[in-house]
């Protein structure tokens, strides 16, 4: 079902994205795979229709619960639980290795003490057949200990040819960041990569899956609200999917489903300006109230706050929120974030 709302997992559920599907299935001995693209664009969807189809055993790495200080703790367990979810499929690889456990329908690893397995040591193993380790959400790696891992993967890039790896994010500036592709300090400096951007659905495009879905449900919807649908969500499949769905169920109020989307954008929102103070709540309120250049946006953060802002500091707070996809030459890239941004 096309309105369904979690990611989807087959390509008959998987809306106009062929295109980015045949590419990966293209490019998919890469050694490395990166899919880039704004929250709720498709990204999980699209890996996981694409793990369905290619046949090869995959590893997916769940980031996104992963904190900004993390340990070898936290990313262990997202191992753990990468790997107890494969666990069918990589068994015979598994079993093999002296240092795992397999306990029941769970994997066991340690990242100290004796039998404790490296990262690098880890690739090794799976590298005894055709494997894909995907990062979902890769940008929660930056941190403490993101040189160990990204040491790791550049181990695996040498030697583990059997290996691909897929890396994925929603702030993409700080994906990109974080693998340090033209950042000759980054162990992946350099590094051949295939990249693959989401973009939205182009208006007739967010306007077919609208119909689509309504055809699959059952529910006929005048023109006019699929077009009011599409100038207020955007392209944005994820919130399209939102929409479709309270509208089957019911929910007929397009005003009401707008402002339960910008409740969510909202508290996305503000656990992302919580970490970082003040001056963001102030700059995204002058963009999303139309401060469109960097002197606008300057007399706007020095009026609220009643004195003058450095320039760097103005800088790296503009550039801050293009690296978390946010905004972009002084635009909200997400319609909803914008009217969200309104009431922080
Ligand atoms: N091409 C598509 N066809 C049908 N539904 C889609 C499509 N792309 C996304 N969706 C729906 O949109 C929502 C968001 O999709 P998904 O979780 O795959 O996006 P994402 O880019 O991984 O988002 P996030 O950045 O929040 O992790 C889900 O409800 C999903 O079912
Ligand atoms: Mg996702």
């Amino acid at each position: 079902m096309l309105f369904n709302p979690r990611p989807k997992t087959s390509r008959a559920d998987l809306f106009g994205r062929d295109r980015e599907l045949n590419l990966l299935h293209e490019n998919v001995d890469s050694p490395i795979i990166i899919i880039a693209g704004i929250r709720r664009i498709g990204k999980t969807s699209l890996l996981n229709v694409f793990l369905n189809e290619v046949g090869i055993p995959s590893v997916v790495l769940d980031l996104r619960g992963l904190k900004s200080n993390y340990g070898f703790r936290d990313f262990y367990s997202i191992l753990a639980k990468g790997l107890s979810n494969s666990l069918n499929k990589l068994i015979d690889v598994l079993r093999g290795i002296s240092s795992i456990r397999i306990v029941g329908v769970e994997v066991e690893l340690k990242w100290r003490g004796r039998d404790a397995i490296s990262v690098p040591t880890l690739f090794d193993y799976l590298n005894r057949r055709r494997v894909i380790v995907a990062f979902d959400e890769a940008q929660r790696l930056r941190g403490p200990r993101s040189l160990e891992i990204l040491d790791a993967i550049a181990h695996a890039y040498d030697y583990d040819k059997n290996i691909t790896f897929i890396f994925m994010g929603s702030e993409v500036g700080l994906l990109y960041s974080f693998l340090g592709l033209d950042n000759p300090k980054s162990p992946l400096y350099g590094r051949y990569t295939f990249r693959l951007t989401l973009d939205r659905f182009p208006r007739d495009l967010a306007m077919e899956f609208l119909k689509r879905g309504f055809k699959e449900a059952g529910v006929n919807v005048p023109m006019d609200i699929i077009e009011d649908a599409v100038d207020v969500f955007d392209g944005i499949p994820g919130w399209l999917t939102l929409f479709g769905n309270e509208y089957v169920r019911g929910n007929k109020d397009i005003g009401r489903i707008k402002e339960e989307a910008i409740r969510i954008a909202l508290e996305e929102l503000r656990s992302i300006v919580s970490e970082r103070g003040r001056r963001y709540v102030i700059a995204l309120r002058g963009v999303a109230e139309g401060a469109n250049t960097w002197g606008r946006l300057k007399a706007y953060i020095e009026e609220r706050e009643g004195g003058v802002i450095s320039s760097s500091v103005l800088h790296n707070i503009v550039k801050s929120l293009e690296d978390l996809s946010i905004v972009k030459d002084y635009k909200f890239l997400d319609p909803i974030y914008e009217e969200a941004a309104k009431l922080l």
